[in-house]
């Protein structure tokens, strides 16, 4: 079963043939990132553009190297949701021309489940049940994973996303969009201790998170030392903001899964390329008996890969979409609020 897939959710046109959910025959990643750097994020109309640009050129390099025609494909799968409208738009549109003009089935994916199953294409082995924290620059969220097709929402963010967070903080200090991978880069020369940064609700019993308080923390931190006259290291203002981060996100995952009984958590989205999250869950989930798993940094932000995973199984329930498909920049996560 070969699923040509497309996903155009936010700033990557990315298109991917992927076999039996677990095989990458092609993968095409179109960025425009330095488009949108100079804007400081990613301007959404401009986003839309260049997916119309490029997403029939990216669909034909990604059957190219993998080797075979549109008619070869099996069902054409796209990002339905959640993302930016104009951006999905695009993405669904050609999916629909493509499965018709093909004759073969349409498969809408929601993009959070997407990012979850990166994990199976990674790990070949790995077969549900796991917990997944999902981090990137649009959700955070907790959820059980207790067999394939299943979700269980356990908890998410009242106001920022992770990745949200990073790039704020990032771009306040002066860097480059997107600003996560730079915080972690300083991160790695600062003192986690240094200044403390509030962790909101880390203690509460439920896996819900907050990272609108610590980001206002931040800011004020480094406008009032510009203020004064101060100053700040950079370094140690990226590890003591990433260490509030981390310890939360690391504290609730690891108690989920022990509430769960799940002895493997995947972490998912563009922030699970995050090093001190990597290696601070691993520390504090080894000694209890799971392990953890994370997919490569390029299957941790968005791409078609992982879409085409993803819709091998919907397919497998015979999930499929007809021709009133439509973007939908909201579009709920399937696997309802579990408490
Ligand atoms: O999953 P993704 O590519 O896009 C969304 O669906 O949002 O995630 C992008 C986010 C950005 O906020 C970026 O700054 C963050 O992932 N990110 C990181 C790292 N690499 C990417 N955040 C922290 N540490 C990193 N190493
Ligand atoms: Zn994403």
């Amino acid at each position: 079963m070969k699923i040509l897939a497309i996903e155009t959710s936010c700033d990557e046109t990315s298109a991917a043939v992927v076999e039996d959910g677990r095989r990458v025959c092609s993968d095409i990643i179109s960025s425009q990132v330095d488009i949108h750097r100079k804007f400081g994020g990613v301007v959404p109309e401009i986003a839309s553009r260049h997916h119309v640009e490029d997403v029939l050129p990216v669909v034909d390099l990604a059957l190219q190297e993998a080797g075979m025609t549109l008619a070869e494909t099996d069902a054409v799968a796209v990002t339905q949701g959640p993302g930016l409208v104009g951006a999905l738009l695009v993405g669904v549109a050609a999916a629909k021309a493509l499965s018709y003009a093909a004759g073969k089935p349409l498969l809408a994916v929601n993009h959070m489940e997407g990012h979850m199953y990166a994990n199976l294409v990674a790990h070949p082995q790995l077969v549900p049940p796991f917990l997944t924290l999902v981090v990137s620059g649009g959700h955070t969220m907790l959820v059980d994973i207790p067999a394939y097709n299943e979700f269980r929402l356990l908890g998410e963010t009242k106001d920022d996303a992770a990745g949200e967070a990073f790039d704020k903080i990032a771009r306040v200090m002066g860097y480059p969009y997107p600003g996560g991978p730079e915080i972690d880069r300083l991160a790695q020369q600062g003192n986690p201790q240094a200044i403390e940064f509030p962790q909101a609700l880390r203690h509460e019993h439920s896996y819900d998170f907050s990272f609108s308080g610590v980001k206002s923390a931040v800011i004020n931190y480094l406008h009032h030392q510009e203020q004064i006259g101060a100053g700040y290291s950079p370094e140690d203002v990226a590890a003591s903001f990433q260490a509030a981060v981390v310890d939360v996100l690391v504290d609730k995952t690891v108690r989920a899964a022990q509430a769960c009984g799940r002895e493997t958590i995947c972490l998912a989205g563009g922030v699970a390329a995050n090093s001190a999250l990597r290696a601070q869950l691993s520390a504090a989930a080894e000694p209890l008996g799971m392990r953890v798993l994370a997919p490569s940094a390029r299957l941790c932000t968005d791409n078609a890969v992982m879409i085409g995973a993803r819709a091998y199984y919907q397919w497998q329930r015979g999930d499929t979409a007809d021709w009133s498909l439509n973007a939908d920049p909201r579009l709920p996560f399937t696997g309802g609020r579990q408490g």
